[in-house]
């Protein structure tokens, strides 16, 4: 049985370049190691929060990684999508986050506050990436992360208003 490196890259006729796909699948992957990091962080807080706000944060807590869950097949898909690996493994995820695990069982507030902060680096790092899409002639990426980019700014704004 033969295995494909991580980076091998397919050749597909969809009328982009070789290295216009590698950008869009590395951006790809950078993301869906921060989704999965952030996955397991509501997961985590999920489990473990405490105090009065137990049974709202409890749920508000599954209703977050349940989407996460979900935004992650898309991202792993497109990566696909576009010809290359989608990253699978714990290893390469915490190699490509941008954001750190969680350390411990913060109190409740500080929960939120972390996810808040995680959230907002999501949305800055996808505007980011919109960008590289539009310039690397990706617009169907650049379309997908702009939908994903005004959910998660959503997400943002009532994570903020909690803590405030
Ligand atoms: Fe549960």
């Amino acid at each position: 049985m033969t295995t494909k490196s991580k980076t091998h890259l397919e050749e597909i006729a969809i009328g982009m370049s070789a290295k216009d796909r590698e950008t869009m699948v590395d951006s790809l992957n950078g993301l869906l190691a921060d989704l999965t990091v952030l996955y397991i962080k509501a997961r985590n807080y999920h489990w473990n929060v405490e105090g009065t706000h137990f049974f709202s944060l409890h749920a508000e807590f599954e209703k977050l990684y349940t989407a996460l869950s979900n935004d992650i097949d898309l991202v792993a898909e497109r990566a696909r999508a576009l010809g290359g690996i989608a990253a699978g493994t714990m290893a390469q995820y915490l190699e490509l986050a941008t954001l750190k695990e969680a350390s411990g069982v913060p109190i409740a507030t500080a929960m939120v506050s972390e996810l808040s902060d995680d959230v907002e680096r999501i949305v800055s790092n996808l505007r980011q990436k919109v960008g590289e899409a539009d310039d690397a002639h990706d617009f169907g990426t650049a379309d997908f992360f702009t939908g994903l980019m005004e959910a998660y700014e959503k997400t943002a704004w009532m994570l903020r208003s909690y803590v405030r």
